[in-house]
Parts: C-alpha cells; sequence; structure tokens
C-alpha cells in the first residue's frame, strides 16, 4: 500500500514540506527513515496530526548535524537514547533511532539496543500503533504493515503484538483503554482476555508511572467514558483495593461527572473521593502524589467526619483548615444535611472575623500569652453562635472571659 496521496491530503503543508526534507536529507546520508507511531495511525484514519514521529536506522541527532544548511534546523533536545527533538519549518519533529527493547523484568523500564525498522515496529504496543510509512525519496509513501494494523484500522479494534505484552510493560494497559475510548474502537477479543489477566501486573509499576498514564488518559477529551471503561475492565481495583464496591462506586461516580473537568490534577481529587476513607492515604502514597493531595485526602476526611446537626461554632471548627478545592469536590457528593453545612461554611461562617487582635487585648492589661489565643477564639465561637459584635462589644467579652478565667 501507498500513502502518498494521503500525505498530501492530510498533513497541512508545512507538515508536509518538513517530512519531505527530512525524507530527502536522511536519504542522502544513506538511511531509511519512517513515520510511525500515532502519526502513521491518525494519518491513516484521517485525523488531525498533532505529533510527527520519525524513525531513521541510525542515530539521528549525529545525522542532521550534516544536513544541508540550506535547511535550517532548530535542535530542540537530544536524549541518552538516541532519540531528539528538532525543528523544521516552525514543525516541531520526534526523531528516534530505530530500536530492540528487552524488559529484564514486569514493569522495569526496557534495555535498549539498536535494530531495524522491523524490529523497531515488533517491540510496539498494539498494531494499529506499529505501522510506518517510508519518507525515503524512492519508497515515499510506502506502508510497512507487519503486523496486520491496516487490517486492524478497518475492524477498529486495539490488538496487542504478542501474550506477554501487556506483561512486559503493564502501562500498556491504561493505553489500551485509551486508544479504545479515544478512537470509539473495541478492545480485540485475545487482548481482552489477555488484559483482564495482566492487569495483576500492574501491582509492579511505580506509582509515578500510573500517575502518568493516569493524567494522559484524564487529558482526553472524553475522559469520561475512558474512566468508565478503566471500570469496566477493572483497572481501578488492580491500582489500590479500596475503590468502593458496587453500586456506591457508580453513584459517586455519575455525581461527579456534573463536575467540569478543568485540570488532569482535578482529576486526581476526584479520584481520591471515590475511595474509602480510610484508605485514601495510602492511595496517596501509592500513587506517590505528593503533600498537596495528601492534605486534600486529611480535608476530606474530616468534612466527611462532620455530624448531622453540629452547631454553627462545631461546623466552623471542623472547616476552618480545609481547602475550597476538598470543599467543592465533598459538595458534589455530599448528601443534603452535609452539604447544608459546607454551604453554610462557605457563604458565611468562613466570612466571619474579628476586628480586635492580641493588642487590643494586650492594651486591656490582658498579659502576653497563650490567653490571649483562648480568648479570641472564645469570642470568635460566640460570634459565630449568637451573632456579630461591635469592637466595643468584642473588647467588653474579652474583658469578661479574662475574668472568668
Ligand atoms: N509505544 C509502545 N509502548 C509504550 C509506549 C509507546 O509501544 N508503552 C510506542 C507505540 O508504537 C506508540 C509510540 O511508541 O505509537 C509513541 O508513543 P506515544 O507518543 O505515547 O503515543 P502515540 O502513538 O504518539 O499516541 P498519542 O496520540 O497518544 O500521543
Amino acid at each position: 500500500m501507498n500513502i502518498e496521496n494521503l500525505l498530501e491530503k492530510t498533513l497541512t503543508k508545512p507538515q508536509y514540506e518538513a517530512i519531505k526534507i527530512l525524507g530527502g536529507q536522511f536519504h542522502k546520508k544513506g538511511t531509511r527513515a519512517f513515520l510511525v507511531g500515532g502519526t502513521i495511525r491518525d494519518l491513516l484514519l484521517e485525523r488531525e496530526v498533532s505529533d510527527i514521529d520519525i524513525i531513521v536506522e541510525a542515530d539521528p541527532w549525529n545525522l542532521i548535524h550534516k544536513f544541508d544548511p540550506k535547511y535550517p534546523l532548530d535542535m530542540i533536545s537530544n536524549s541518552q537514547f538516541n532519540t531528539c527533538k528538532i525543528k523544521i519549518l516552525d514543525q516541531a519533529v520526534d526523531l528516534a533511532m530505530a530500536r530492540k527493547e528487552i524488559y529484564p523484568a514486569s514493569g522495569a523500564l526496557p534495555v535498549v539496543t539498536s535494530a531495524s525498522i522491523e524490529d523497531d515496529l515488533g517491540r510496539r504496543d498494539f498494531s494499529i500503533n506499529a505501522l510506518a510509512a517510508c519518507i525515503n525519496p524512492p519508497n515515499w509513501g510506502e506502508v510497512l504493515d507487519l503486523y496486520r494494523g491496516l487490517e486492524d484500522l478497518q475492524l477498529k479494534h486495539v490488538r496487542i503484538l504478542h501474550a506477554g505484552s501487556f506483561k512486559d510493560d503493564p502501562t500498556r494497559i491504561f493505553r489500551c483503554i485509551r486508544y479504545s475510548g479515544r478512537l470509539g474502537f473495541s478492545v480485540e477479543g485475545d487482548t481482552k482476555t489477555q488484559l483482564l489477566n495482566d492487569s495483576t501486573y500492574l501491582a509492579q509499576l511505580s506509582g509515578v508511572r500510573i500517575t502518568n498514564e493516569l493524567a494522559k488518559v484524564f487529558s482526553e477529551k472524553n475522559a469520561n467514558s475512558i474512566f468508565d471503561l478503566m471500570d469496566q475492565f477493572k483497572v481501578l481495583g488492580h491500582i489500590h483495593s479500596g475503590f468502593p464496591k458496587e453500586p456506591e462506586f457508580s453513584e459517586r461516580k455519575s455525581l461527579l461527572e456534573n463536575i467540569r473537568i478543568p485540570t488532569p490534577e482535578f482529576v486526581f481529587y476526584v479520584l481520591i473521593s471515590l475511595i474509602e476513607p480510610n484508605q485514601r492515604l495510602d492511595l496517596i502514597k501509592r500513587l506517590d502524589l505528593g503533600n498537596k493531595l495528601s492534605k486534600f485526602g486529611t480535608d476530606l476526611n474530616r468534612i466527611e467526619r462532620l455530624e448531622v446537626n453540629s452547631s454553627r461554632s462545631e461546623i466552623f471548627k471542623q472547616l476552618t483548615e480545609v481547602s475550597e478545592i476538598a470543599i467543592s469536590v465533598a459538595e458534589s457528593y455530599a448528601p443534603r444535611e452535609l452539604r447544608s453545612s459546607l454551604e453554610l461554611f462557605v457563604n458565611e461562617l468562613k466570612t466571619i472575623s474579628l476586628c480586635i487582635g492580641g493588642e487590643d487585648l494586650m492594651a486591656i492589661g490582658i498579659p502576653q500569652g497563650p490567653k490571649i489565643g483562648d480568648i479570641l477564639s472564645k469570642i470568635l465561637t460566640y460570634m459565630i453562635d449568637s451573632g456579630p459584635q461591635t469592637k466595643s462589644g468584642q473588647i467588653r467579652m474579652a474583658k469578661k472571659f479574662f475574668s472568668d478565667s
């Protein structure tokens, strides 16, 4: 198959020109060069191509330094893994050397050696990502399809290349679900069986790798439906055993769908809210989510412990240190009574403050020390429960609390 016409039709003009130049230059340097991975997959699906990924059978960084100087290139970055990022005609392009990968253990990073394009396609996750199109001028647009990727694009399913794929790299479990959700593809039968069997390997992944994959899921346009797919494939249970059992989980999740999702970070808040309170800090530790999210988990537990019929000052005391984000997430699923308490806190109690401070108390003869804080807090509690007081009223109360103490 040759996709010469598709390249011209689907790529933007600058993308097309940039690829033409690179193909020509790599050819002159005697190496084969191919569009690969998501670039060719999206081209064949006639979707907009956002990233240009090119594989060459040599170290690309060495070669681009020998390119004809009439083509200005910006060298953006180079990594020790023989991959580099450049800009040509204002187009960012990822270049990589064709490689083979050996996984020393499930979930570990692979050991990489140089290889042919054929080997490189064989190390990939799914057949729809294991397609390549040559960009050397004599073979411009010729598709290399060693794993029936074209057929799978037609069949609209995601299929792994070999049975050990998920075990080698369990992040592929997230990737499989993400592509299925994004492209509206099914997961091919054997791949599905393998995915369900191999989900236990998710336990081998570091917290950071899981978090990265979840962040990618949550950056997708249809993150909610991908989240549902993760639920169907029972992936969340393998990340942490504390995710609530059905039907609570589905009920909560559908309530949370009403929240607009502005950032992937926000979804981690939602995820934490979906787990049993006594497991939250453990999940946060497992996923390496850091201090901000630990505080969020603690805050959520604090909110959920708020008793029905608490007094105004008890509500204030319980919520005063709690972050706004924890309150707004809890508001989305809290039962009616708790929601009223949260609204009362946000709209009214939080805005109540004293107009006197420690110096005012010292000025009326109360000695410096912990008593000052106690008295100020008692006045604030009184005002929260019984209504506002003028400055002189607050001073009068301070004198009374001091003499009673
Ligand atoms: N890849 C893989 N296994 C992984 C990650 C990546 O085999 N765990 C391969 C796939 O062939 C993939 C390519 O590396 O197509 C590039 O990876 P990435 O940029 O993550 O994916 P894209 O295919 O470009 O897809 P996306 O549109 O999500 O960026």
